[in-house]
């Protein structure tokens, strides 16, 4: 990179958050963390200096609040380094959680990236990479999904993620030289593959992965498998499951393209392949040795049977497609958590306080 850049990075901490501030490291940016740590870890910031051998600044704090924001702005500008781009990733992100306390996701998610954006107004700054989600699109009406897919979420948080898109594409509209890319994540697993840094779910994890890895390492009984009788070709549900650190070399594309000129653009980050429950349960077991034990239960109210990416307009337009298989994911995510058990919290300092994750 001829000039370096210099980018706010809101939820650093978090998996996906840290996970990307070590590409975005090793390409040559520079960096400054946003968290206001409920369920990032500082620990895991620590880490991703450790791993990259440069540290940044970290600074304490809510993407709701503007005066925080305008600070930052205002500081990092003193210094001869002011922001280029933002790198949004602070939101909360359960799906269920989301249904139980929707305004705090409306609060978080929509309320949050609208603080953000009038700062990054006030402070000149016209460049966004934002984290949404396949969610998005609801129930498939084809699959795979592409990005002209209707979108049509079926829960709180998928609307916030809609919401910031709809934002988003108003503003490049309104302001012909504001830049917004949007990924589209589907399923991120997995973890660095140096065991430093991974998934630190805050009690019984929501999702399949960290679920699934806390049955292998003993801490759980056994994995309930939602959903056995979908019209998939074994019964359980489908999903495209994606490599993090794939998923986070998506965002150095994704910011190289908001760089280099105006305009919205959405874009899915995907393998473009399927993956069924017990499909990746065999996986695990070749990559690991461990055989998860589980047991049929019904459907999770809301599931969709089947998802997966048409990932081709990433690779068209940002260059880059995911190359990890389900073997290294599972290698990876199986050598964090047998690394580290109990998450960050063993390494002594660092969690958050809250449930949760990014
Ligand atoms: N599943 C189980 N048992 C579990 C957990 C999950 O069988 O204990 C199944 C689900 O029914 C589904 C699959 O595993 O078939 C994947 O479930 P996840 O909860 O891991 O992921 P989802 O696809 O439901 O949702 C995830 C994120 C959302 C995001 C969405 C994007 O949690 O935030 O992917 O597609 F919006």
């Amino acid at each position: 990179m001829a000039v370096s850049h210099t980018l706010l990075v809101t939820g650093g901490a978090g998996f996906i958050g840290s996970h990307t501030l070590v590409e975005l490291l090793a390409a040559g940016f520079d960096v400054v963390v946003f968290d206001n740590f409920q369920q990032g870890s500082r620990e895991a910031l620590r880490r991703v200096q450790a791993l990259s051998g440069r540290s940044f600044p970290c600074v304490e704090g809510d993407v709701r609040d503007a005066a925080a924001l305008d600070r930052l702005f205002a500081r990092q500008a003193e210094l001869g380094a002011p922001i280029d781009a933002v790198v949004h990733f602070a939101a909360l992100k359960a799906v269920a959680d989301s249904v139980a306390r929707p305004l705090a996701y409306y609060d978080n998610n929509v309320q949050g990236t609208l603080a953000l954006l009038a700062a990054m107004r006030r402070a000149g700054v016209s460049r966004l990479v934002f984290s949404s989600s396949a969610t998005v699109y609801g129930e498939p009406q084809a699959l795979p999904y592409d990005e002209s897919h209707p979108i049509a979420p079926t829960n709180p948080y998928g609307h916030t993620k809609a919401m910031v898109e709809r934002i988003l594409r108003d503003l490049c509209m309104a302001e012909p030289d504001f830049s917004a890319v949007t990924l589209r994540y589907f399923n991120p697993i997995g973890a660095h593959p140096s065991g430093r840094i991974g998934e630190d779910p805050h009690g019984a994890p929501d999702n399949l992965f960290p679920y699934l890895t806390r049955v292998a390492i003993g801490q759980l009984p056994e994995l309930r498998v939602f959903g056995t009788d979908y019209a998939t070709a074994d019964g359980t549900g489908v999903r495209d499951y994606i490599h993090v650190v794939d998923l986070a070399q998506g965002h150095v594309a994704a910011l190289r393209h908001a760089l280099s000129g105006p305009g919205f653009t959405a874009v899915n980050l995907g393998t473009g392949h399927g993956t069924s429950v017990l499909e990746l349960l065999a996986a695990f077991a070749a990559a690991t040795g461990v055989a998860v034990p589980w047991r049929p239960a019904p459907r999770r109210a809301g599931d969709i049977a089947a998802a997966w990416a048409d990932p081709r307009l990433a690779e068209r337009l940002l260059g880059w497609r995911a190359s990890r298989d389900i073997a290294a994911m599972c290698a990876d995510g199986w050598r964090w958590q047998t690394r580290h058990p109990d998450g960050y919290a063993a390494s002594g300092a660092g969690s958050g306080n809250s449930a949760g994750k990014p």
